[in-house]
């Protein structure tokens, strides 16, 4: 079993011809609602694959909300961890999508109000976990307390870092793997925080994926296959939920950087976040494709 501490929101989608620059009204050429947030779009990356996954989180007493509970779970996602806050929205983002790229703006809601006091009603499922994975789209007292819980339980955690920001240094000693992709990496090059390179998995998009193999003792890259990009919304939250779902399934790091390099491509594939994630047989498909 995966746990996913993370957010949850609902995305507000904007397809447009470029990015508005400052004082610039734009006209979309549509509009539309999906899933997404950082932790719900791992999660149900994980699931699709066929993983056993749960979640922890938050979402506001809003239609939202209940309705993204009810995504979940016909996903196949236990939800037995996600609370129903009183006051306060569930999260939204404003996913700007423009020349085969995007920009996000997120209002945390729910997310932000995430409680430590909530996730430690459910430590006895986190500790039964075989790999915890987290964001940063929830609170750092959220994070520092499951990482800590899991470092004690020695439970291995994947840490995405984003969207970045500066996080206490000895975070770092709890997390298995960090998975920047380039501007967070640049970001965290800047702040000062060192990762040791065995921690480090950089996602490179089109480039594909770096990570230190212990096997060769050295940094090693691995390319993404060619794919048709309609969205790429949501594609490092598959590769982390690919990412963690191999790796519980006992594979060793390339083998699951491979895979989930992968599924990353295929998502990019169809509109939305969670619309394109693949299942574990597409997954295959296209793995047998590349080496034939
Ligand atoms: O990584 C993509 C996600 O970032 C979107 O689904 C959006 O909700 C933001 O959290």
């Amino acid at each position: 079993m995966i746990t996913v501490v993370g957010s949850l929101n609902i995305d507000l989608n904007v397809t447009l011809s470029h990015f508005p620059k400052q004082g610039e009204t734009l006209l979309s050429q549509q509009f539309f609602y999906s899933y997404g947030g950082k932790g719900g779009n791992q999660a149900v990356a994980i699931s699709r694959l066929n993983g056993d996954v749960r979640f922890i989180g938050a979402v506001g007493n809003d239609v939202y909300g209940k309705d993204y509970i009810h995504k979940l779970k016909r996903e196949g996602i236990d939800i037995a961890g996600i609370c129903c806050l009183e006051d306060v929205a569930t999260g939204t983002a404003v996913v700007m999508l423009a020349q085969k790229d995007n920009a996000i703006i997120v209002t945390q809601g729910a997310n932000g109000l995430l409680s430590v006091e909530h996730v430690e009603k459910h430590a006895q499922h986190i500790i039964q976990s075989q790999y915890i994975v987290m964001q940063f789209e929830v609170r750092d007292d959220v994070i520092e307390y499951v990482l800590q819980l899991a470092s004690q339980y020695s439970i291995p955690v994947i840490l995405n870092p984003a969207p970045f920001r500066v996080f206490p240094e000895s975070w770092v000693e709890h997390i298995t793997y960090l998975t920047p992709n380039e501007t967070e990496y640049e970001a965290l090059c800047k702040s000062g925080i060192t990762i040791p390179k065995e921690k480090l998995i950089l996602t490179m998009g089109k480039q594909g994926v770096s990570y230190f193999d212990a096997e060769a003792q050295q940094v090693c890259q691995i390319e993404a296959p060619q794919v048709h990009v309609v969205d790429t919304t949501g594609a490092g939250d598959t590769f982390n939920g690919a990412l963690a779902h191999y790796l519980t399934q006992g594979y060793t790091l390339k083998q699951a950087c491979s895979y989930a390099v992968i599924a990353a491509s295929l998502s990019t594939e169809h509109a939305n976040a969670q619309a394109g994630m693949p299942t574990h047989q597409h997954v295959l498909e296209k793995y047998q494709q590349e080496i034939e």
